[in-house]
Order: C-alpha cells, then structure tokens, then sequence
C-alpha cells in the first residue's frame, strides 16, 4: 500500500513536505502545481516552486530530508510546452512528473488547464502522450484528475486516456470540478475504474481518519491513497493508517503528542528562518496557518490559537507555541 501527500497550492509547500514526511508515513509527495503557458521556465522557477531540487537545499535531489521522493507537478494545456518544461524539470533532477487534470480554480480554467480539460478526453490523451514522450522511460509521468467536469460522465473515458496516453498511476479525486470541495466524496464510483485500467488508481478526497480510509478502500477497491487536508489535521494520519492496517509494527508506531508536533514547529521555524530568501513576515502567518488546522486534533492548538492570531513577530510566535508544550501534554 502507497500513501501519498497530496499537493496543496499554499500548504504544502516544501517545509510542509518537509514536517509530513519527518512525521512519517508517507512514501511520495507531489508538489504544489507549477502553470505553464507556452514558455520554457529558467531553472529558478523550478527551484522556487521546487526547493527540493535546488542541491544547495538538499542531500539528495528530488527528495525530502527524510528520503521520500518529490514528484513536480505542472497544469497546462500545450502539449509540446508541457512537455518542454517536464524534460527540464527531469534535466534537473525531478524524479517524477505529475500532471494536474483536477483544479477547479477560476484562473486556470479560464485558460484550459486543471479540471477544464476533464471535457475533452482526446486533449488529456494527448498531454499525457506528449509529456511520456519527452522524459526517460524510467522516470514515472502520472496524472490526477477529477471524476468529471460537471458531472461524472466522461470518468472512465479520462482514465483510460490517462492510461492509453503512456501514465505509470492516475489519482483520481473522488469529486466533479461542480462539487469543488463539498462532502461527500464518491469513492465507489472509483471502483469501475479501478477494474478497467491496468495502471494503480490511487484514491484521493475525504479522508480524514483511519475509519474513512477503510471505508474508502472498501468503496472504491483502492489500496493506495493520496491525503490532503487530512494530514494537515492529523500529521499522523498516514503512520496510523499503516499501524491500523499491519503495515508498521508496534514498535515503529507511537502516537503523535503535542510536544512531538512543537518540536516539529520549532524546526519549521528554524528552517524558514534560516532560509535568507524568505521574507519575516511571511513565518509568522505560517506558524499560525498550521496551528488553525491542528486544533481539531490537538486541544492546546485551540487553547493558543486566539492569542496566536495577534502576534505578528514570528519569534513571539514560536515562543508561544513552546510554551504551550510546557503545559501537560
Ligand atoms: C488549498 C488547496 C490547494 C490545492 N492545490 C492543489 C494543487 O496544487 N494540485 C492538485 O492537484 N490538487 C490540489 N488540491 C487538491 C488536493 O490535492 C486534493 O485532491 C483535495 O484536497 C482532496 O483531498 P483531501 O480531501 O484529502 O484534502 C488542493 C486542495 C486544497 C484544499
């Protein structure tokens, strides 16, 4: 079984990536989506959106700190761009390329990238077929899409799209570009096109606990997961599922106390103060962006938040959240 961290535009940034797989769990992660137009980026496009790249940040390129592989994901609609930039993008050390069929932002589909292109099934053949042919055989090109546009029709034409057009896995998120992100996700329509396609389906949408990764497994007949916001709320959560379902051993496994995740947040901070490129201002609003998504998890989250919410000095930020790790856990 494969768990995957989602890529988040604005939240799973590389210190994200960092943190989650530290945490553990994970086997690969997938960055937040570069867009191309019809341009060759410089490598220092490549390098913001993708730190992992740079070898001046990392041991080991394409990976996080704690080993785990880094896919670049690009969202567009020209074939020959597209594929320019994943050839870079592998040229630079990218050990995956991903491709973005799933976003339902305004901007994007305005320009025919993201979910837009779930209409034309032959559009989607083509991108992924253009990009395959540009990267070395042994380098994966995978895709993520929606169950549809507006509605779910064309699912299975997409898929085998994904698939004709040379993809190693799709991941397919459970929900239309129509149902954005309200609930539920429909993970047994992913089933039938687990069933037709000879490639993994990873299932992506709603998984917020070990509970609904079994019964998503149980829908939609897929081992393999991708989690988003889920993890976010619990950073956990991919250690715990591998526990529940006999992956990880009870020695490997020790749940995930609030002092675990401050020691976590007190290198967030080190690593984005160290980081000369990243404005001060930026940290603190960080710092609290993570402390908001962990108070369902965690009650000292909550307890800190409406304090924290006022603090605009990242260091008095980070004190704070220390503090509150001094308090019994
Ligand atoms: C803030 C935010 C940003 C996202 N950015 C991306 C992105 O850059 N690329 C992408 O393929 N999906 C993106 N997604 C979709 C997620 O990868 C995922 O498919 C979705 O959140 C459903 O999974 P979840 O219920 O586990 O969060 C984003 C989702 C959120 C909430």
């Amino acid at each position: 079984m494969k768990i995957v961290l989602a890529p988040m535009d604005g939240l799973t940034d590389s210190y994200a990536r960092d943190i989650l797989t530290r945490i553990g769990g994970f086997d690969l992660c997938v960055t937040e989506f570069l867009r191309v137009t019809d341009t060759l980026f410089p490598q220092r496009v490549f390098y913001r959106r993708f730190p992992e790249l740079n070898p001046n940040n990392t041991q080991v390129i394409s990976h996080t700190s704690s080993g785990i592989p880094v896919f670049l994901q690009l969202l567009g609609s020209d074939p020959q761009a597209m594929a320019e930039n994943a050839a870079k993008a592998v040229a630079l050390g990218s050990q995956g390329i991903d491709l973005n069929f799933g976003c339902p932002a305004k901007t994007v589909n305005r320009r025919e990238g993201g979910a837009s292109l779930l209409q034309y099934p032959e559009r989607i053949y083509q991108l992924v077929q253009s990009v395959r042919q540009a990267v070395p055989e042994q380098i994966p090109v995978t895709a993520k899409m929606r169950l549809g546009y507006d509605d779910p029709s064309l699912a299975m034409d997409n898929a085998l799209a994904i698939e004709n057009g040379g993809a190693d896995w799709v991941t397919v998120h459970a929900r239309t570009k129509l149902d954005g992100y309200r609930p539920p996700a429909y993970w047994e329509a992913l089933a039938p096109v687990r069933k037709a396609l000879a490639i993994p389906v990873i299932a992506n949408g709603e998984i917020w606990s070990v509970d609904d990764y079994l019964l998503c497994r149980q829908k939609s007949q897929c081992e393999d997961v991708m989690l988003g916001r889920g993890a976010m709320v619990i950073p956990d959560l991919a250690l715990q599922i591998k526990y529940k379902t006999g992956q990880l051993s009870h020695e490997h496994y020790k749940p995930l106390s609030w002092t675990d995740v401050v020691k976590h947040l007190e290198q967030l901070y080190l690593l984005m103060s160290t980081n000369t490129a990243l404005k001060e201002r930026y940290i603190a609003p960080r710092l609290k962006l993570w402390v908001k998504w962990l108070m369902p998890t965690y009650t000292q989250a909550e307890d800190i938040f409406s304090e924290l919410k006022k603090i605009r000095n990242a260091g008095d930020a980070i004190k704070l959240i220390q503090d509150s790790s001094k308090a019994v856990d």
